[in-house]
């Protein structure tokens, strides 16, 4: 069935901020700060945003160019792109396999900022010491049923959105809540700088130290741009199906990176002066920062205003589950666009099965922070497990094959087309983004994966 699809994003704005929203997500608030601090603040956020320019915005507008040219679900983008070459249409199921696995581990962190939002609604971090923190997030997320319950009220929310299609729900969906998660935002940011010792947390964030970069540093750095973009598993292709004719792709793809790195320091402007801003406290928290380090921060700066330190929490816990939120739907309808469209099943049937399918994936995910700890495949829990097939391989492979794809197979008349709107529009970084495709990306990305699979480790150690 080679049909084009006739369902299209009603409105530019909408297509900005549903692709937007498929970029700004936990990566942006939760993993970016978490880098940011281990990597010791502003010379990380520098190469980030570097990365950002060099690989992170030309394997999107790839993303773009498949997706647009299609006008249906990937796999019929790659087979119409190739000239009908058959074994790039399965590249297309890349979105299928990639859907299934991240959304089932990314929404168990989203249940767990659900149960957050709710606790922090019930004044539940009211009152407790640091070490009665750490204890109640550990108890909390080796529970053998509530996180599994919190993560299917938020598969449950993402399946409704997508259930009620690409205008009602998708793009209706990023209408409110991307405005709702900048508002939010913007709030928070204001409490935050206003706090005693806040210059100490901006000190930090916009303070380059380049004597603490390490080829650590960069590689975190590439890592984290790949991430938050949601780049290599064409979640912004299936977006990019819903793009009408007059989208300029490259445009479009500077606004989307340019907000998704406004969100990240935004964020970080809101997390770290509140950090500073209790004696002690420092950035470098890892992943716990979020969940550990951040209820009890809120309530020692407040200590003085119940109030403030009730509304903070609640607010900040709100932001995540929107940005979540806002995710996870591009994530779940990779894999509903593809039954949708090539299988013929109705939208909200597919939406559903995609649902339960994660949800019994997700389930082993969630299990692996209590009771199945010790169930290992590959010697890495499930959780684990799927964060290293999605993030550290096909992430990787998938952009590294869309830059071979568009940068070396089709046919560069195609691809000059798709950029310049069939000739209206001028694209002058045309050429510029053709180098970055065809020769930058693919070697950054060669050097993430070979340093995520640990050969740099290995040759190191032989060469000493
Ligand atoms: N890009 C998404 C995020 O930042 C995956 O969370």
């Amino acid at each position: 069935m080679n049909t084009k699809s006739t369902v299209s994003f009603a409105s530019k704005v909408g297509a900005i901020l549903a692709v937007a929203g498929s970029a700004v997500g936990l990566g942006n608030v939760w993993r970016f700060p978490t880098e940011a601090g281990e990597h010791g603040g502003a010379a990380f956020i520098l190469i980030y945003v570097l990365f950002m320019l060099l690989l992170g915005v030309p394997v999107m507008v790839t993303e773009f160019v498949i997706g647009r040219h299609g006008h249906k679900d990937v796999t019929h983008s790659f087979l119409s792109m190739s000239g009908g070459r058959r074994g790039w249409k399965w590249m297309g199921l890349l979105p299928v396999v990639a859907g299934f696995l991240v959304l089932s581990y990314y929404s168990v962190v989203a249940g767990w900022t659900l149960y957050y939002a709710f606790e922090a609604g019930l004044n539940g971090f009211a009152g407790k010491d640091a070490a009665t923190y750490a204890a109640d997030f550990v108890s909390f997320s080796s529970h053998p049923l509530w996180p599994s319950v919190w993560m299917a009220v938020t598969v449950s929310l993402t399946c409704g959105v997508v259930a009620l299609g690409v205008r009602r729900g998708i793009e209706r969906g990023a209408k409110i809540m991307m405005p709702l998660l900048f508002l939010l935002i913007l709030v928070l940011v204001g409490c935050s700088l206003s706090l005693p010792g806040a210059e100490r947390g901006l000190r930090f964030l916009l303070q380059p130290d380049f004597s603490r970069v390490t080829g650590s540093t960069v590689l975190s750095a590439m890592g984290q741009a790949f991430f938050s973009l949601s780049v290599g598993i064409c979640c912004l292709c299936t977006y990019a199906c819903y793009f009408r004719r007059d989208v300029d792709l490259m445009k479009d793809g500077l606004k989307v990176a340019s907000i998704d790195t406004l969100v990240a320091l935004l964020s970080g402007l809101i997390i770290f002066p509140a950090v500073y801003s209790v004696p002690g406290l420092q950035p470098d928290a890892g992943p716990s920062l979020v969940f550990i380090t951040l209820p009890n921060v809120f309530q020692q700066v407040f200590s003085g205003v119940p109030l403030l330190a009730y509304v903070f929490s609640l607010l900040f816990y709100l932001l995540l589950v929107m940005a979540a939120l806002t995710s996870s739907i591009s994530m779940l309808e990779m894999a509903v666009a593809y039954f949708h469209e090539e299988w013929r099943v109705s939208r909200p049937l597919s939406a559903i099965g995609v649902s339960l399918v994660c949800l019994l994936l997700g389930t082993a995910c969630s299990l692996s922070f209590g009771v199945w700890a010790d169930v290992k495949v590959l010697g890495l829990n499930f959780f684990d497990l799927f964060d290293f097939l999605v993030a550290k391989l096909l992430m990787p492979i998938g952009s590294l094959l869309m830059c071979v794809f568009v940068g070396w197979v089709v046919d560069e008349q195609v691809v000059r087309q798709e950029i310049t709107n069939q000739g209206t529009l001028r694209s002058p970084l045309y050429r510029l983004w053709l180098f970055l495709v065809r020769y930058v990306a693919p070697l950054c990305i060669l050097l993430i994966f070979a340093n995520e699979l640990g050969l740099f480790r290995v040759l190191f150690a032989t060469v000493h």
